[in-house]
């Protein structure tokens, strides 16, 4: 099983991201693709998309170099087998190699180990977020530059 990790277009992991984030609700590549030096991040085997994250510049807490997180998805049958872990590596790698000072995402509760297993920590309390008011909370990843 051959698996690369690699920048990619947000037409390429759009259904993906619809399928396992919003299956119930229009996904629009302007959502994700609308924001000024947005970069993706794609898993593909065999040419076929199985991971997606996309970041970009967005202000935390009063600190205009920090950068969002959004849209992080592994195809439900390759879940817990590490390539998420993989995909976000590469997008913080991104945003670090972009400026970044730290990266920061509004993290569904279920996702949170996943989040702390890659260093984020938890930043806010739970709220509801999104068109199905999920529980999340706010996460964070200083970079340390
Ligand atoms: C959350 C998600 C992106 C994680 O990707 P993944 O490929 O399943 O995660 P990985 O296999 O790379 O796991 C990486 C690490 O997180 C840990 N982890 C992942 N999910 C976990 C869970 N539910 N509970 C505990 N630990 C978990 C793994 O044990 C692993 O830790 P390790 O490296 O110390 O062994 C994926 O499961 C997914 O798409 N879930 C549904 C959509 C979703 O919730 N997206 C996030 C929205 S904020």
């Amino acid at each position: 099983m051959t698996i690369e990790i690699r920048p990619a277009d947000v037409e390429e992991i759009l259904p993906l991201r619809k399928a396992v984030l919003r299956p119930m609700e229009p996904v629009v590549a302007a959502e994700y693709d609308g924001y000024p030096q947005v970069q993706h991040v794609g898993a593909f085997e065999n040419g076929e998309v199985i991971g997606c994250a996309t970041v970009f510049p967005s202000a935390y807490d009063g600190d205009a170099a920090t950068w969002q997180l959004r849209g992080m998805a592994v195809e439900p049958q390759r879940q817990g087998t590490g390539i998420g872990g993989q995909v976000l590596a590469a997008a913080i790698d991104l945003a670090r190699a972009a400026g970044a000072s730290a990266v920061w995402a509004n993290a569904r509760t279920t996702a949170l180990p996943f989040y702390a297993s890659m260093g984020f920590e938890i930043v806010s309390e739970e709220f509801g977020y999104g068109p199905a008011e999920l529980a999340h909370k706010r996460i964070l990843l200083p970079l340390g530059t």
